[in-house]
């Protein structure tokens, strides 16, 4: 996968030179480039913001150095893509944005380029969103209902839920079967040595050897934690993700 990251803070973004992405990219499993908005300003002050158009507070970034950066980094990956390839994502986090899912990591993980604009200030100018849709699919994605400064940690979020899903990049991948909302429920709780902490015990059950009896518990365990503080996520399960045995629960 080829992703292109685009902020005023490139800094920010450190944290992807870490880990399991930071040795991906490394290993040349993740194409990765964090870019410079201000590369592509031309003015003395390397300016990419202005005061909003019918006023109110804050400043909104201007739209040429973003069109400019976006030209510049779609142009290049046609250049270098050795078969037509699909439009690039374009990401565009965004607290006014459609919620970032595990089923949005798991589709965006089968793309092959992804372009994410960090706006700051109170936003970018709306223009360009509307003019990137030419050469991009573009979608606005918020990761939550809170406000953040900037779209820097929206992108290391993303970043980090969708390169994990790319083969290659997770150290197991059998971790990935039984976590939380991969199936719509959250994941059991997990126990390791010693089986006595501090007087507290690690479940019988674990113990036991049984592998069906330890699944059913599992699965108890998932559907009990789920019901008791996602109960969202328990209406919103299809008619056959639950058998009569989860409706004793
Ligand atoms: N930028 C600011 N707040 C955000 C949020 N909640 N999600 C994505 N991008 C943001």
């Amino acid at each position: 996968m080829r992703l292109d990251v685009i902020s005023i803070f490139p800094e920010y973004l450190a944290p992807l030179q870490l880990s399991l992405i930071g040795r991906a990219v490394r290993d040349g499993a993740l194409d990765l480039a964090v870019h410079d908005l201000r590369d592509w300003t031309h003015d003395r002050h390397r300016t990419v913001d202005d005061t909003p158009y019918g006023g109110g507070a804050g400043m909104v970034m201007l739209a040429e150095p973003w069109a400019e950066a976006l030209t510049e980094i779609s142009d290049r990956a046609e250049e270098d893509a050795e078969a037509p390839a699909d439009r690039p994502v374009l990401l565009v986090p965004s607290p006014a944005g459609i919620p970032f899912t595990q089923r949005m990591a798991e589709e965006l993980a089968g793309r092959e380029h992804l372009v994410i604009a960090c706006g700051r200030y109170e936003g970018i100018d709306q223009r360009v969103v509307d003019w990137a849709d030419e050469r991009f699919e573009v979608r606005l994605v918020s990761i939550g209902d809170y406000v953040l400064n900037g779209g820097e940690v929206a992108a290391l979020v993303m970043i980090e839920a969708v390169a994990r899903l790319i083969p290659g990049i997770i150290g197991n991948p059998e971790s990935l079967t039984e976590e939380s909302h991969e199936d719509g429920l959250l994941e059991y709780p997990v126990y390791t040595k010693p089986a006595v902490w501090r007087g507290r015990e690690v479940p019988e059950i674990l113990l036991s050897g049984n592998h069906a009896a330890i699944d059913r518990w599992r699965r108890d365990q998932r559907l009990k934690r789920t019901a008791q503080v996602r109960p969202d996520l328990i209406a919103a399960l299809g008619a056959d993700a639950l058998d009569p045995r989860d409706r004793a629960v």
